[in-house]
């Protein structure tokens, strides 16, 4: 029997990550099995966006759904151990820094599977974020590194990672932009809100702005200087949503809030407004190659070179509203350059070593 490959996903960022490197690897004829962990469950945060990159319909899924950070985890973990001892992977794939990519690297490298990791190496520094301690883990327990950017590199080889382990490979959630760009449509959320030309969008999920309250109302207030200044469209992620929606954000009447979007819809309504807000990792690369201005509400990025390169600035609560003036004013954070290797073709470039490994 031919050596199988085991995809293990679970939450939305993870999709545009996965699509371009199963399709590459089914054009090599590699056996493949794809394990969703159920860790995003909601038709919006996970159905819409199979349908929206064409992915194929998970072999498996796990329906872990939500818990504490250990009861998730440690769910996952059951469920996939089973799943690993059961169908005897060659080697396991995981994505991006969410607790299903966590939990995949722990089982699979304990049982002896050999684990490799696409986005490996981003570094925040930063301990409070769940994320960074996602990231350097399962790093640590990768034998296989696909790095997105050089800055990785440099993090892993200074982690002791052998040079013949990474690879810089580029961006796999860029092939599906690039691939998918002509059918980016938000003209239904621009019509059903009235929304004028102009317009900025603003997506808020991190445990560190919706979590505290303290920090949250500063946000909020940020936010509606931003809807003094120009319409602000924000789709609220399950995770605040109720705290946002108690703390009169919506009550500003060129704030509008509406469901969690799928793939096309919502990268259609970010390629035509006028600046992003965010504390999201993947949208601060999908601004850079779009070229639309991103104001980033955290004290630090795990993606660097989307402000050496990109159209991205770190921004705080007091500066944000400065900041969107000089956007609108033309003075906008913009390099004008992609990042190398951001160019549509991670995928093929990963599924080339993976077919190596595999040899
Ligand atoms: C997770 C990732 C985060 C990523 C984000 C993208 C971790 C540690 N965090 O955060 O890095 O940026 O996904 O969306 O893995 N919920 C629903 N429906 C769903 C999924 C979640 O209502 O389909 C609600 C639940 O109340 C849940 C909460 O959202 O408790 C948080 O979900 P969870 O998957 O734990 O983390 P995210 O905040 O989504």
């Amino acid at each position: 029997m031919s050596a199988l490959v085991l995809h293990v996903t679970g939450a939305r960022p993870n999709f545009p990550k996965a699509a371009p490197v199963i399709a590459a690897l089914e054009k090599r004829s590699v056996r493949q099995l794809l394990v969703h962990t159920g860790q995003h469950y909601d038709a919006n945060m996970s159905e819409v966006f199979f349908r929206d990159l064409g992915l194929p319909e998970p072999d498996l899924n796990l329906g872990i759904g939500s818990g504490s950070h250990a009861v998730q985890t440690a769910a996952m973990m059951t469920a996939l151990e089973t799943v690993f001892l059961d169908e005897r992977p060659d080697l396991v794939v995981v994505y991006g820094d969410v607790n299903s990519t966590l939990a995949a690297a722990l089982v699979a490298s304990k049982l002896g599977i050999r684990t490799a990791h696409v986005e490996a190496g981003l570094r925040s520094f930063d301990w409070t974020m769940p994320e960074e301690i996602n990231r350097v883990v399962t790093d640590r327990l990768s034998d296989v590194l696909f790095a997105t950017s050089a800055d990785a590199l440099v993090h892993l080889a200074r982690e002791g990672v052998a040079p013949d382990r990474m690879h810089f490979t580029g961006n796999p959630m860029i092939d599906t932009l690039v691939r998918l760009r002509d059918r980016f449509d938000g003209s239904r959320v621009v019509s059903e809100l009235t929304l004028p030309t102009a317009y900025a969008v603003a997506t808020m999920h991190r445990p560190g702005n919706v979590d505290d309250p303290a920090t949250l109302g500063r946000m909020v207030t940020a936010l509606r200087e931003v809807g003094d200044r120009i319409d602000l469209v924000l789709p609220v992620h399950p995770r605040g949503r109720a705290q946002l929606e108690a703390s009169g954000l919506f009550d500003h009447p060129r704030v509008h809030a509406t469901e969690p979007l799928g793939y096309l819809e919502f990268l259609g309504l970010v390629e035509g407004s006028a600046l992003v807000v965010t504390d999201s990792g993947g949208i601060q690369e999908e601004t850079t190659v779009l070229g639309v201005p991103c104001l980033t509400l955290r004290p630090n990025t795990e993606r660097p070179v989307t402000i050496t390169h990109g159209t991205n600035r770190l921004v705080t609560t007091d500066d944000l509203a400065g900041n969107v003036d000089a956007i609108l004013g033309g003075g906008g954070p913009t390099h004008g350059l992609v990042p190398p290797l951001w160019d549509g073709a991670a995928g093929e470039r990963i599924a080339d070593i993976v077919v190596d490994v595999l040899a």
